[in-house]
């Protein structure tokens, strides 16, 4: 297939031992792992056994920065504006917790279409005040940029809300958020979990006030590793109440009095870094940096397209949006029976994931190739077919 042969992106995938054995098509929701997390990791051993307390000086104590400006490079930020945090639940409390619901501003924008996980929190945050309003669209899926401007308004403290949508992959765009906010003297925050490294953007360029994601989907870093941006401006005054010795500028003075913070990504961390997550997540940012995000935005963009071409043929009903400008990594095919379906592929070695309300999301990165795809749609269409004649054998379909 011209696609196939033609692409020099195929080139990496030995890097990633898991495209040796499974149609790995999940990347939305697990990247693959790089074949250097293994010689990752054993440098986090080798240097615990051998340097012990000393890595703290050596490297570890500041690891968290060097993590993040790998991060930072890949979604348009300035060094030393990136902090760590263990998930994005946690890194957006952390923004959160520099806030303050005063007078009348004290409205939380968000939308039902935001991972659920962020509207518990900010639902939890009315304790101290705040009013959360979520913004829907009916029965629609997507909730668009439109929505939340008409939501904005002078009450409101901050708008926090999804660049890609985690359901359909529909792509939000910000800038009309971001300005009305700005307009009305609200803050942003934007959830870039599912466009870091498969959407090119730059956070810097939109003048986001702070953005979170994580490095476990498209930036084949794995578990651990969320991400907190705040803009540089902000990272001279804000004062986040989830705080710990971290964000000290002298943490090794012990002193409790002693109150001056970072002025960089560190002053929004708090307790002692887990180091080990640090390490698995280097090759996966470092090759997401080599590749760039604009080639495999190139691609990425063929492969969905030529999805849906196949989605069509079969016939099957899909709620991605048609605009190749709004869909991001993933296609999502909504046939019934999706989650037995789903699972039937996962036991045929065809790695994809079921979401409620959307079917089965197929998640090509720029490792898979073109006849991959059709291997997916074919190995589907085996799965229908066999179901309607009761022939399913695995016993993990219900
Ligand atoms: C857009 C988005 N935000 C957040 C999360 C998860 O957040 P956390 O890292 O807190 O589990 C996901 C997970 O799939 C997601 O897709």
């Amino acid at each position: 297939m011209l696609e196939a042969s033609s692409d020099s992106l195929e080139s990496w995938r030995d890097e990633f031992p898991i495209l040796h054995r499974s149609t790995y098509m999940i990347s939305n929701s697990l990247g693959a792992m790089p074949r250097g997390v293994a010689l990752s990791l054993a440098e986090y051993a080798e240097t615990w056994a051998t340097r012990g307390v000393r890595a703290w000086e050596e490297r570890w104590w500041e690891m968290a920065g060097e993590v993040g400006n790998r991060v930072a490079a890949i979604i348009g930020a300035s060094a030393g504006s990136v902090s760590m945090h263990d998930n994005v639940t946690t890194a957006q409390m952390v923004a959160l917790s520099c806030l303050k619901p005063e007078g009348r501003r004290r409205k939380i924008v968000c939308s039902a279409a935001d991972f659920p996980s962020m509207i518990r929190l900010y639902r939890a945050q009315e304790a101290l005040g705040v009013e959360v309003h979520v913004v829907s669209a009916g029965d629609a899926l997507n909730v668009t940029e439109e929505h939340l401007v008409d939501a904005i308004d002078e009450d409101t403290l901050i708008v926090a809300f999804s660049h890609v949508l985690f359901r359909t992959s529909f792509i939000v765009d910000p800038r009309p958020v971001i300005e009305r906010a700005r307009r009305v003297g609200a803050l942003t925050m934007l959830d870039v979990y599912q466009s870091a490294g498969i959407v090119p953007f730059g956070v810097s360029e939109l003048d986001i006030d702070f953005a979170t994601g994580g490095c476990l989907k498209w930036l084949c870093g794995g578990p651990g590793n969320g991400f907190l941006y705040t803009r540089p401006e902000l990272l001279r005054t804000v004062r986040p109440r989830f705080t710990g010795w971290l964000a000290l500028s002298r943490p090794f003075a012990f002193d409790i009095d002693d109150d001056m913070l970072r002025e960089d990504g560190m002053r929004m961390m708090n307790g002692t870094p887990p180091i080990p997550t640090y390490y698995a997540a280097i090759p996966g940012l470092d090759i997401i940096g080599q590749v760039g995000v604009g080639p495999i935005r190139e691609k990425s963009r063929r492969m969905t397209a030529r999805l849906l071409d196949l989605v069509d043929r079969r016939g099957w009903q899909t709620p991605t949006a048609r605009d190749p400008e709004r869909v991001a990594g993933t296609v999502a095919i909504d046939i019934p029976d999706a989650l037995p379906a789903s699972r039937e592929l996962q036991a045929r070695e065809v790695v994809v994931d079921y979401r409620p309300r959307v079917g089965i999301r197929v998640s090509p990165h720029f490792y898979n190739t073109f006849d991959e795809l059709d291997r997916v749609v074919q190995a589907l269409a085996d799965v229908v077919e066999a179901r309607e004649f009761g022939e399913v054998t695995s016993s993990r379909v219900t």
